[in-house]
């Protein structure tokens, strides 16, 4: 079994389906979700973890004095359970480099677009699906990508398109992503243990 934290910071829907994987579907016997993370005291994520009995810590970037002390403290905690993996459902910060020296190709993050386009800084939830559509893309999609030292670049695990339709609004498409981000999560994390072994 490889023991698994999430990042979040906010609904948590992501996370979810992780645990649900872990639980019951394709991911039981595989993963044990063994903590989660939020950078957000008022993250619904939390509450999920807490219902499932799982470890939850909060973490305010506020609390810490500069980015690296907050970066090693998330690093301490990743440690203290002995988590193989890392994954971030919906976690809004980079992790910085102390984290991805220690788990290098072992943190995934998951991005609602075909990356490598709308990818980057400022680009997340809402403001990507706005700007998809205000370029007149025809299709979308969902990424699970190995995370490092930067906004949304690192090596792609699975992908997989969202068609486009005529009058979608930036929620008609975030929902139909994040259903597909809810099939794709699980499968990447599988893929990834199975060549860790
Ligand atoms: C998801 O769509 C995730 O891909 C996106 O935020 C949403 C979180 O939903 N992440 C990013 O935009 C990161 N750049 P959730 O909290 O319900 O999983």
């Amino acid at each position: 079994m490889k023991r698994l934290t999430v990042l979040v910071s906010g609904n948590g829907s992501n996370m979810q389906s992780v645990i649900d994987a872990a639980d019951n579907g394709i991911l039981k016997g595989l993963v044990e979700v063994v903590l989660v993370i939020s950078n957000n005291p008022s993250s619904y994520a939390l509450k999920r973890a807490e219902n499932k009995n799982i470890k939850t810590v909060c973490m305010e970037r506020k609390k810490f004095e500069n980015e690296k002390s907050f970066n090693y403290s998330i690093l301490k905690e990743l440690q203290n359970v002995k988590t193989d993996i890392v994954c971030l459902a919906g976690y809004i910060r980079i992790v910085g480099q102390d984290i991805t020296d220690a788990y290098r190709k072992r943190i995934l993050n998951i991005h609602p677009a075909l990356l490598p386009k709308f990818g980057g800084k400022g680009m997340y939830g809402r403001h990507i699906h706005e700007a998809v559509i205000n370029l007149k893309e025809k299709k979308s999609g969902a990424t699970v990508h190995f995370a490092d030292e930067n906004y949304d670049t690192g090596e792609i695990i699975i992908q997989q398109e969202v068609e486009i339709l005529e009058n979608d609004t930036p929620q008609d498409l975030a929902d139909r992503i994040l259903n597909v981000e809810h099939q794709i999560y699980p499968k990447a994390i599988k893929k990834v243990i199975e060549n860790l072994k």
